[in-house]
């Protein structure tokens, strides 16, 4: 049986959700809240748990329902992977946003630290991982440069199949698999969009693209555990049906419209009240480095699903928490310092591990120099969780708000749990603001006027409208 099916093993993997020092009794009555700032939304709280719910079984959240509506697309994703493994050398994802920071947060999460360095063996035989997800031609370039196109599968993940940025990466990958290899180009791409919209899915189907696709009500930023996110890890060699267990133990953990017992809706009240009492700043801190992505793909998730000029009644609210990625230890040495005796603007949520998945001790040495040789007998486990809990310590004293998520260990199970955990807490977050944590009419507004500088038939208007900006002056230009 796998391990992910065993109850006993589930409960083990349980993560953790800690706000003490959010509370008045912890931090102090100035910056903490008190319980009785929870009780008093305890109508909205109600609302926002019954809209979310609603909104659910009407079918338009269909991302809260991966983990238990994949069954064929999974067997198919774990097919192709397979065949991937035998008959290729590497995989790349093209795409931006929603379609790459799930995919790059997961490898990193699970696989070794240097994956792709590892030789074939190490990596269990499956291919070398890359995502491009910038327009830099430099970077592109040096993609070319280490990898061979002709042992290469090509993923082009775009929901809306017009992405600037995806679609010419997509046109270059073509192009030269098309001069190298004739008529198998297609062998060496496969289309993951969505399953009607869009130009990829019609050139897919013309092309003969192997396809996935993107579900209705799985919006970028909220699609890692459908395709976008599955196949470009069980490519890897990434169990995704645990990661969507883990997925869906969370869900089962927060059915509660009580917040006391839901971790997610808990943490977004206390974002939610945070940000009125002035806290505009949400800094993720993962004690891990294999974590260090999920702070990444988080930022992208908070900031764009909450960052609204409009409410859901057109009411002008220019709302939404900035997040900030930052690492623990390392940024110990840059950010803490702001965060401990800065301005009292954010709230700093820790992301901890109990179990790495390696232990090194600390050699003894240099007895006649005591303030070196105290770290001998330590572990740099040890270390890196002290200083875990000393930054606590001096956020509480300074009274500067933080939480902790603890996962027990690392593993596909606790991270489908911390990937659910967060994208609920953004619904929910997006429930109490009254905006739609869905949409993302800023993006959209800088890719429509990208189309219309580079041409796009269809935006002759914004064109007009972008020659019509004023001029710089020269004199602002030094
Ligand atoms: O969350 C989102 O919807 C966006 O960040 C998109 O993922 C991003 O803009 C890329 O869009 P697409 O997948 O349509 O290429």
């Amino acid at each position: 049986m796998s391990r992910y099916k065993d109850k006993t093993w589930q409960e083990s993997m349980r993560l953790r959700f800690d706000f003490n020092n959010m509370m008045a009794e912890y931090i102090g009555e100035e910056q903490g809240i008190e319980r009785k700032d929870i009780e008093k939304l305890r109508p909205k709280l109600e609302k926002a748990a019954e809209d979310l719910k609603a909104k659910r079984d009407a079918g338009e959240l269909q991302w809260m329902d991966l983990p238990y509506t994949q069954s064929e697309v999974v067997a198919d994703i774990l097919a192709t992977a397979e065949y991937i493994k035998e008959n290729f050398d590497t995989f790349v994802v093209l795409g931006i946003g929603g379609s790459a920071l799930g995919p790059i947060a997961v490898q990193q999460a699970i696989n070794h630290l240097h994956y792709n360095e590892l030789s074939k063996e190490k990596r269990g035989g499956y291919p070398r991982f890359y995502v491009v997800d910038n327009v830099d031609p430099e970077r592109m370039s040096a993609l070319f440069d280490v990898i061979d196109i002709e042992k290469t599968v090509f993923n082009v993940i775009t929901k809306s199949g017009s992405t600037s940025e995806t679609m010419s990466q997509f046109l270059i990958v073509r192009d030269m698999l098309k001069e190298k290899l004739g008529d198998s180009y297609n062998e060496h791409i496969i289309a993951t969009t969505d399953s009607s919209k869009g130009n990829l899915i019609k050139i897919a189907k013309d092309e003969g693209f192997k396809l996935f696709y993107i579900p209705d009500g799985v919006g970028g930023r909220y699609s890692e555990l459908c395709p976008v996110g599955l196949l470009p890890a069980a490519v890897c060699g990434i169990d995704i049906e645990e990661m969507l267990a883990g997925a869906a133990f969370m869900d089962e953990n927060c059915k509660s419209s009580n917040v006391f017992e839901n971790g997610p809706y808990m943490a977004a009240t206390l974002q939610y009240i945070a940000f009125n009492a002035g806290k505009n700043v949400s800094v993720m801190m993962p004690y891990a480095d294999s974590l260090k992505f999920i702070a990444d793909w988080y930022a992208q998730l908070w900031a764009e699903s909450l960052g609204k000029e409009v409410d859901r009644d057109g009411k002008l609210v220019y709302t939404g928490q900035t997040p900030v990625k930052a690492l623990g230890v390392t940024d110990q040495h840059s950010q803490i310092q702001l965060y401990t005796e800065g301005p009292f603007d954010k709230v700093i949520t820790f992301i901890g591990v109990d179990r790495y998945r390696a232990s090194i001790d600390i050699p003894h040495g240099y007895g006649d120099i005591p303030a070196v040789s105290f770290l001998g007998g330590h572990t740099l486990n040890e270390l890196i969780k002290t200083e875990q809990m000393a930054t606590e310590y001096a956020l509480l004293k300074a009274q500067k708000l933080n939480r902790t998520i603890t996962l027990p260990e690392v593993n596909e199970f606790t991270i489908g749990q911390l990937l659910y955990f967060l994208e609920v807490e953004t619904a929910f977050m997006g429930e109490l603001l009254n905006i739609n944590a869905f949409d993302q009419p800023g993006v959209e507004e800088g890719k429509n006027a990208t189309y219309a500088m580079l041409g796009r038939p269809g935006y002759e208007d914004k064109k007009a409208e972008l020659d019509g900006r004023p001029k710089k002056r020269e004199e602002y230009i030094i």
